[in-house]
């Protein structure tokens, strides 16, 4: 009963936002009318709208021709149409992927056909100085390559919690792994060499791990290293022939580490970041639309052979994790006091560091629901290890922004609620114990079927974080394409009196 009271607060929350939408839309459609009609001007309602709806149906038949020529492999369009053809793909991930499987051959011939020859997000990476990527974990580099041989030496990264921001090791090892002419070609990004050939340029800094090893500033040192290497990063950046022609739109620059890039992405903003959260950055430097969210590598083992059932996971909800946090923690203190006498629940305060790995596997994998309170950011890898323990995260973090949000539906596998109700006496307790057994198996095996999402390995396979990220940043592309073509409009009018295209600064609000 409890149940269905929840989920129907759910629904009603959300068709009363929908029937408030709706109203505005025809509030503000209706006010239109009535200025148009008491200036009497229906006629231009008539006459004036009507064009703009052909325009569209033009617009609709351009569009389906050019999408012809790319069969005939036109080259200059083809990377733009085949990255949103991807898309699609992308959009109904491996649980679609199937059902394709078994669709009828007759079911539009034309899109499976552009699915078949799958074009990839082509990517220019920069070969910055060993200091930023490789020789930051200690590697010397081998003959005059900044680049190792990963046939025959893949550099080791730091382990630990290090490892939770390592997307930058990652994403540059299958840039490289790209290149071998023998490696299967599943890959949803290669490694171009002429910049003016890719959909996306890529600063290859290993920003996580600079912060991480080395934002101390030592006795005799002035600046820490970390930050040494940010202010060569944005001079050797904005000094390149890619950056200038773009002023950095096409960028991509990986900041995974909440704490990374601190200074620089004041100055690299035009750039698409790849983020864990957007919290300790403002909406005009990092914002859903421009960035893209990626998972934190788990640190908890992912949990092969899982017969657990309902039943045999004997704890009802696990928290592990510090109880004082600097900004928005608040509601793990609340929290704390509102589920520490209840039965069946694991609450207690301490870092997962050091030994506590093995406590916090055993801790998760026999538990039917996982806490994810927002700390001092609002993301945090304990999602990441719930989802690989198959224990049903429930996530109390209003900011929160989920990896791949525009291609997966986390409420199939999560349980959201918002910070507000869960601090409200008995309520979460309540929630959480009206979820019955059909529907926490529904949730465990969807957990099951995404955990490989999240999953960052190398070499690379089809459908893991690794890929799932290059198809996210495939997705940002054709975004990317119109505003660096809105910023070239005038790259072919003569140059202005007083000075040429190149050092029109970049204007503020472009965005
Ligand atoms: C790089 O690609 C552009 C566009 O396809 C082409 O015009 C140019 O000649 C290429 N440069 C080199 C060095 O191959």
């Amino acid at each position: 009963m409890a149940e269905r009271n929840v989920s129907s607060i759910k629904v009603v929350s959300r068709k009363s936002l929908i029937f408030f939408f709706t109203m505005t839309s025809v509030l503000f459609l209706m006010s239109w009318f009535y200025v148009l009609r008491s200036t009497g001007s229906t006629d231009f309602i008539d006459h004036n709208l009507l064009p703009n709806s052909k325009i569209l149906s033009t617009f609709d038949g351009s569009n389906s021709e050019s999408q012809s020529q790319n069969q005939n492999g036109e080259e200059s369009s083809l990377g733009n149409r085949a990255i949103l053809v991807d898309s699609v793909d992308v959009g109904e991930a491996g649980e679609a992927k199937m059902n394709r499987e078994n669709e009828k051959p007759e079911a539009n011939d034309d899109r499976k056909c552009r699915r078949n020859d799958k074009v990839v997000l082509k990517v220019f990476m920069y070969d910055l100085p060993l200091e930023f990527h490789f020789g930051l974990m200690n590697w010397k580099g081998s003959g005059s390559s900044v680049w190792p041989d990963i046939r025959t030496e893949i550099p080791r990264y730091p382990g630990g919690l290090n490892l939770q921001h390592s997307i930058e090791f990652w994403l540059t090892l299958d840039l490289l792994a790209s290149e071998i002419p023998q490696a299967p070609k599943h890959g949803s990004a290669i490694r171009v060499l002429n910049s003016s050939e890719a959909d996306i340029i890529f600063v290859p800094f290993f920003s996580s791990l600079s912060y991480n090893r080395y934002s101390k500033t030592n006795p005799h040192e002035k600046k820490s290293r970390n930050k040494i290497l940010q202010e060569k990063l944005v001079k050797h950046l904005t000094a390149q022939e890619e950056w200038k022609r773009s002023g950095g739109k096409d960028h991509l620059i990986l900041a995974h580490h909440p704490n990374s890039m601190l200074d620089a992405r004041m100055k690299l903003w035009p750039a698409t970041f790849i983020l864990s959260d957007f919290g300790r950055y403002p909406p005009n430097i990092a914002n859903v639309e421009k960035d893209v969210i990626a998972p934190y590598k788990h640190v908890i083992g992912s949990y092969v052979n899982d017969a657990s059932t309902f039943d045999s996971r004997p704890t009802l909800l696990y928290f592990q994790g510090a109880i004082y946090r600097k900004d928005g923690g608040l509601a793990r203190q609340e929290l704390f006091y509102l589920l520490k006498d209840e039965k069946d629940v694991h609450f207690s305060f301490g870092s997962v560091q050091k030994g506590g790995i093995q406590k916090a596997t055993e801790g998760m994998r026999s538990s039917k629901f996982c806490l994810n309170i927002a700390g001092d950011t609002p993301s945090s890898n304990r999602l990441f290890d719930a989802i690989a323990s198959h224990c049903v995260p429930v996530i109390i973090s209003d900011a929160i922004e989920l990896p791949y949000e525009d291609v997966l539906d986390y409420s199939e596998f999560c349980v959201f609620v918002r910070t507000s109700d869960a601090i409200k006496e008995n309520f979460l307790i309540n929630f959480i114990r009206s979820i019955g057994k059909a529907e926490w198996t529904r949730m465990w095996n969807k957990l099951k079927e995404v955990e490989h999402l999240f999953k960052f390995q190398f070499p690379s396979k089809e459908g893991d974080a690794v890929q799932m990220i290059w198809q996210a940043v495939a997705r940002k592309v054709p975004a990317i394409r119109l505003k660096l073509n809105r910023f070239t409009r005038f790259s072919r009018s003569p140059p202005s009196a007083d000075n040429g295209l190149k050092s029109i600064p970049v204007p503020k609000n472009f965005w």
